[in-house]
């Protein structure tokens, strides 16, 4: 069944959260062909409303059985809530586009950045995900270094913004920022300190080999998106007190020979990446400026003075978290999908037993 000419029923799943409000405002936007919209989140709650891209929507509870008949289902409600849901949504014949961190590193689900490997999404077999916020901003950039001059070893320190945690956090900041100027104690709920004025290098969980969940998805994302298993990479993942919009310094050892004027052009030309490198108007990638909007911004492109035979690269990429480290990301995958009719059926792919494989480790 072709889907390329018809309205599509399409779900968010996770509608009353910081990402899932933003789906909804994307898929308008972007004038994504939606016959029927329908939102689901927990439980708690079931009949409220949402108002998003000029419409007040009422919010179901997302089960099982609410998934018969939708055509494809944004996720972003949490990995526990995908690694449930997302299989039972498959077997109902829906396409899964996945936010959470539950599938990502799975062998049979594709994992995709828009501009650099939209064609993976033809093999899905129901559930595709979507990077982490942290990774999709920097593998359209490393692309374009990999594709040219080669990647020997890349080196990536985050600051990222508190939406990237949720509105809990984000109304945390709000409040410890309040309490400041109030002359009274910062509480601390969802981060283990007061992010206000504060830097925390703790994002997710520690794993045993010392690095923190997020700076391991942040390893293992950009190998598995740019197919290089065996990439040197490592990143030091830090929360800071900015609402939205997460920033990274980034250090690249390149296998050949590359002058900082040449990266820009590079940079350039991969679609959605803005160069903004003009240091002496003080002019580069900020937060603030990049919220809102869709674009990868790279600024402070230089020779990295540390390795020789200008074979070293520095800069600095910030992108809004919430867009396309999030919601468009996966509105631009649906949109993939159906232009190229890849939305299809379960009985058009097979079904896949997912709930059979070892996905509780997928969250290390
Ligand atoms: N924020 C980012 O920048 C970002 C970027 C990439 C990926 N993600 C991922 O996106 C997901 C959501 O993030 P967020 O920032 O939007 O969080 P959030 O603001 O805290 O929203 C969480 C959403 O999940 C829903 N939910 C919670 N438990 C549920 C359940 N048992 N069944 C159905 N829905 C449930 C919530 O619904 P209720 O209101 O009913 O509780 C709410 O809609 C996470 O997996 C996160 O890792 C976030």
């Amino acid at each position: 069944m072709s889907t390329h000419s018809q309205p599509l029923t399409v779900a968010v799943v996770g509608a009353t959260g910081v990402v899932g409000r933003t789906m909804i405002q994307v898929l308008a936007e972007r004038q994504f062909p939606v016959g029927e919209l329908r939102l689901l989140a927990s439980g708690r709650s079931a009949g409220s409303t949402v108002s998003a891209a000029g419409r007040t929507m009422t919010v179901e509870e997302a089960t099982p059985e609410a998934f018969a008949g939708i055509d494809i289902a944004l996720f972003s409600a949490g990995t526990d809530v995908s690694r449930q849901l997302a299989p039972e949504a498959a077997a109902r014949g829906c396409t899964v586009v996945d936010n959470s961190n539950a599938w990502r590193m799975e062998p049979h689900v594709p994992l995709i950045v828009s501009q650099v490997n939209p064609g993976d999404g033809e093999w899905h077999e129901g559930i595709i995900a979507n990077p982490n916020c942290s990774t999709m901003q920097l593998v359209p950039v490393l692309m374009a270094i990999r594709d040219t001059v080669g990647i020997d070893r890349v080196v990536v320190d985050t600051y990222q913004s508190v939406s990237g945690t949720g509105a809990e956090a984000l109304a945390e900041l709000e409040s410890q920022i309040r309490a400041h100027v109030a002359g009274e104690p910062k509480v601390a709920n969802v981060y283990p300190h007061p992010i206000a004025f504060n830097v925390l290098p703790e994002i997710d969980v520690f794993l045993d080999n010392g690095y923190t969940r997020e700076e391991w998805k942040v390893v293992t994302e950009n190998r598995k998106i740019l197919g290089l298993p065996d990439l040197r990479i490592s990143c030091t993942a830090v929360r800071i007190p900015v609402f939205v919009s997460h920033s990274e310094a980034v250090h690249v050892e390149t296998r050949d020979a590359i002058t900082p004027e040449r990266a820009r052009r590079l940079f350039a030309a991969v679609p959605g990446v803005v160069v903004q490198d003009d240091p002496a108007e003080h002019d580069y990638p900020l937060a603030t400026e990049a919220a809102g909007h869709d674009e990868i911004y790279v600024g402070r492109v230089r020779s990295d003075v540390s390795i020789g035979d200008d074979r070293g690269l520095a800069f600095w990429v910030v992108s809004d978290n919430l867009r396309k480290g999030a919601a468009t990301n996966a509105v631009e995958i649906a949109e993939t999908l159906r232009d190229r009719d890849w939305i299809r059926p379960a009985s058009a792919r097979g079904t896949r037993p997912y709930q059979a494989l070892g996905v509780a480790e997928a969250t290390a």
